[in-house]
C-alpha cells in the first residue's frame, strides 16, 4: 500500500497560516482557493446543466482533500492513473476512485483487489480501465484471490478503453472492444461498466472549432462500438471521457454520460492558450508559483524559480502582470533561475525582491513537485494563508 507523504507539517509552515501573503517564502507552490472555489462551483453548475456526472482527475491535484472537497461540490467521486494514487485517496477518505488506466502487473492488480474490498466493506466502489483479454483474466484471477482472503465479496467496475485517436491505450473501435465486454461479464467479480474514450492530444488543439472537429470524430467511433456491444444484448451503461480542453463537445454529444476533467480546477498556462470555446465555463488561474527577483541587471533580472519549481513539458510559465513589475516575459535559465525581461520598450526592469507570480505551464507535473499547497483566501496580492493542503499522492507513480 502506497504511504501518502505525512511528513509532519514544519513549525514554519504551522505558523504562516493566518499570516499576510507577504510572508510566504519563495519559490512557493500558491493556490488561490477563490479561484479555484470559483472553478469548482462553474464546473459544478455546467455538469447540472448538462444533467452528466463528473469523476474529475486526480492526478492533477494528488490530494485527497481537494478531492473530497470535489465531491462536496457534486463530483461523484476522482480518477486516478495509478494504483498508489488510488490507495492515497482511498487513505484520505474518498469513497469512488475511478483508475481510468490499464493495469496489468500481477503485484499490482493484487493491490487493486485489495483496494476494491476495502472500498465495498465501507459502501464505496472503485473502477478500472482495461484493454486487453489478458488484462481481464489477470484482473479477475487477482479480485478471486482476494475474495478468498475473507471480508464481504467485492465486485470491481470495468470500463473498456478504445482508442480514438490518441494512439495511447485503448483497443480500436468496434469488435475487440465487443470481445472484452464479453469476457469481463465472464468474471462474477468484475462488472462491465462501460467504455472509456479519452482523446488527450484534442485537449491543446487551440482553435474551438478544431476540438469540435476531433471530438466529433470521437463520439462517431463511439457510437459505432457502443451499436456493436448492444447488438449482442449488453448493456453500455456509461461511456466516460474528456479532459478540459474538451469537455463540452462531450458533455454536448448525449454520448458521454461522465466528464473526466481535471485541470479545470487550478488552470494553467498551456490551456490558457487555447482559444475558449463560447460554451466554455470561464476557468481561471488558481495556481501559482510564488517567486522573488535575486539578481536584476540592466536588460533583465533573475527570479528564484526554475523548473525545479514548475514542470516545463508544456511550455514555459507565464508571468502574472502586477504593479510594480508588470507585464514580463520569462526566460529558462535553469533548474533554480527564470530571467525576467520587461515585455513593452518602456518599462523597469524588476529589481530585487519583487515579488513574481508565476502560472505553470502544466499544473499536473508541477503539483508533483511539491509536497503542499499554500492556499490564500482574500487574493494573492493582499490575501491571508488560509491552509495549507498536503500533496499527500507526491510521487505515487507505481
Ligand atoms: C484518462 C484521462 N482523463 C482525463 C484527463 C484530464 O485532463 P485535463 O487535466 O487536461 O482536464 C487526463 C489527463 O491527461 C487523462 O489522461
Amino acid at each position: 500500500m502506497a504511504q501518502p507523504t505525512k511528513t509532519p507539517l514544519s513549525e514554519a509552515l504551522k505558523r504562516l497560516v493566518g499570516q499576510p501573503v507577504s510572508a510566504i517564502d519563495t519559490p512557493s507552490l500558491v493556490l488561490d482557493l477563490d479561484a479555484m472555489q470559483r472553478n469548482l462551483s462553474r464546473m459544478a453548475e455546467f455538469a447540472r446543466k448538462h444533467d452528466i456526472r463528473w469523476r474529475p482527475h486526480a492526478k492533477m491535484h494528488k490530494s485527497s482533500a481537494l478531492a473530497k472537497l470535489q465531491m462536496q461540490a457534486g463530483a461523484v467521486g476522482v480518477c486516478v492513473q495509478k494504483v498508489a494514487e488510488a490507495e492515497v485517496m482511498v487513505q484520505g477518505g474518498v469513497p469512488n476512485v475511478y483508475i481510468s488506466n490499464e493495469v496489468v502487473a500481477p503485484s499490482k492488480l493484487a493491490r487493486v483487489a485489495e483496494l476494491a474490498h476495502q472500498l465495498a466493506a465501507s459502501h464505496g466502489q472503485l473502477a478500472i480501465a482495461v484493454d486487453s483479454l489478458e488484462g481481464v483474466r489477470r484482473l479477475a484471477v487477482a479480485m478471486n484471490e482476494r475474495r478468498h482472503g475473507g471480508g464481504a465479496p467485492a465486485v470491481i467496475d470495468v470500463f473498456v478503453e478504445i482508442d480514438v485517436g490518441q494512439g495511447r491505450c485503448g483497443v480500436p473501435p468496434g469488435r475487440a472492444a465487443v470481445e472484452l465486454a464479453h469476457e469481463i461479464r465472464k468474471h462474477p467479480a468484475l462488472r462491465f461498466a462501460g467504455l472509456q474514450a479519452y482523446h488527450g492530444r484534442a485537449q491543446h488543439l487551440r482553435t474551438a472549432q478544431a476540438r469540435r472537429d476531433a471530438i466529433g470524430v470521437v463520439v462517431q467511433d463511439v457510437l459505432f462500438t457502443r451499436k456493436q456491444i448492444e447488438a449482442e444484448g449488453v448493456p453500455v451503461e456509461l461511456v466516460t471521457g474528456a479532459g478540459t480542453g474538451s469537455m463540452v463537445c462531450e458533455a454536448a454529444s448525449g454520448v458521454f454520460g461522465e466528464l473526466q476533467a481535471g485541470s479545470f480546477l487550478f488552470m494553467d498556462a498551456d490551456y490558457a492558450a487555447n482559444e475558449r470555446d463560447p460554451a466554455q465555463p470561464q476557468f481561471e488561474h488558481a495556481l501559482f508559483v510564488k517567486s522573488r527577483v535575486m539578481s536584476s541587471g540592466l536588460r533583465h533580472a533573475v527570479c528564484d524559480a526554475g523548473h525545479k519549481s514548475h514542470a516545463i513539458d508544456s511550455g514555459l510559465p507565464t508571468v502574472l502582470a502586477l504593479e510594480p513589475t508588470g507585464q514580463l516575459e520569462y526566460s529558462n535559465g535553469g533548474d533554480e533561475h527564470g530571467i525576467l525581461r520587461p515585455a513593452g520598450a518602456n518599462q523597469r526592469v524588476p529589481q530585487l525582491d519583487d515579488v513574481v507570480w508565476l502560472i505553470p505551464g502544466h499544473c499536473d507535473p508541477t503539483v508533483n513537485l511539491h509536497r503542499y499547497l499554500i492556499g490564500v483566501g482574500g487574493g494573492i496580492e493582499r490575501g491571508k494563508v488560509e491552509k495549507i493542503i498536503r500533496v499527500d499522492a507526491r510521487g505515487a507513480l507505481t
